[in-house]
């Protein structure tokens, strides 16, 4: 977690036992859609007309060219930018239509993991990973103890928990961040290239634990990655973003196979095609 950027859920910890059964009324479904979003940078046009329905209670993954937004679109759907143009619908709300307290509110439901687990170099594994439910609960130090405890051995870091970011290895570190990120059962988890940095062999632990952890837990899930083995091992859903556009979206396995020219060149990471370096 960014310090600055505060994006950690602050509702106390629920378990729920029927993941498809609502958190909040309108937010069973359409937890987070983005319609006819256009952001400019200057003359830059990044994202030009996206629209996306993110598939609720599976884990989708971004996949598209580098520069083409894919970053710009996770931080629009934090709420840490808005659109010049249409709307981003959280839990069915259109975020830009709530009031700032509204709109930080929504925040805690999100959890968010930065490229380095982006982890209080201050701070062990534990008190970054207790850090949220100390800020945004009222739970007991026991209370926080025994769920931080139980994260960090899903995580498998229970026998790290006294040591620094410093002192840890880069995969220890994001499994830190993701324990963190999860500690209070956000409905939504943003991962932005997880991957970035491990070795092949942790970025299958990796992707084997985000699995894992959204069978057990549920929620939406959106991984941005360049990894396509990445990808294709850990998430229900595909969506591609060019030039600022959605150019697919779809089932893993339908990604995989389809004649789309943009998908299959992407997926095959070949030169020649309709993608270039622009
Ligand atoms: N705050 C900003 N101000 C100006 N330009 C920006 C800003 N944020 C992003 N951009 C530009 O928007 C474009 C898209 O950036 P973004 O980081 O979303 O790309 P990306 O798809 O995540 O790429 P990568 O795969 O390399 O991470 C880039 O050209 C970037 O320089
Ligand atoms: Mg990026």
């Amino acid at each position: 977690m960014n310090a600055a950027l505060d994006l950690s859920p602050t509702t106390a910890p629920l378990h729920r036992s029927d993941q498809n059964a609502p958190t909040t009324g309108a937010s069973t479904n359409h937890t987070m859609q983005v319609r006819d979003v256009h952001k400019a940078f200057g003359d830059f046009k990044v994202l030009q007309g996206l629209t996306i329905d993110f598939k609720d209670n599976a884990i989708t993954t971004v996949l598209g060219p580098s520069g083409t937004g894919k970053s710009v679109l996770l931080k629009h759907l934090v709420g840490l930018l808005a659109p010049d143009q249409g709307e981003v619908r959280v839990f069915g709300q259109d975020i830009w239509k709530l009031s700032e307290h509204e709109r930080y509110e929504m925040r805690k439901r999100f959890g968010v993991l930065f490229q380095d687990g982006a982890l209080f170099g201050s701070m062990n594994v534990y008190d970054n990973v207790a850090f949220p439910l100390r800020k945004h609960t009222d739970l007991s130090e026991a209370e926080i103890g025994h769920t931080v405890m139980t994260r960090l051995s899903e995580v498998g870091l229970e026998r790290s928990a006294h040591k620094f970011p410093s002192e840890v290895s880069g995969g220890m570190r994001k499994r830190a961040g993701f324990a963190r990120g999860l500690i209070l059962n956000p409905d939504i988890v943003l991962f932005d290239e997880p991957d970035s940095g491990l070795d092949p062999v942790r970025t299958s632990l990796l992707c084997d634990l985000i699995k894992k952890m959204h069978d057990e837990h549920g929620g939406t899930y959106l991984l941005v990655t360049h990894n396509i083995q990445a990808a294709r091992s850990t998430s229900d859903y595909v969506g591609m973003v060019w030039q600022g556009k959605l150019v697919h979206y779809g089932a893993t396995e339908d990604a995989f196979a389809t004649e789309d020219p943009f998908v299959r060149q992407f997926l095959a990471g070949d030169s020649a095609g309709p993608l270039g370096m622009d």
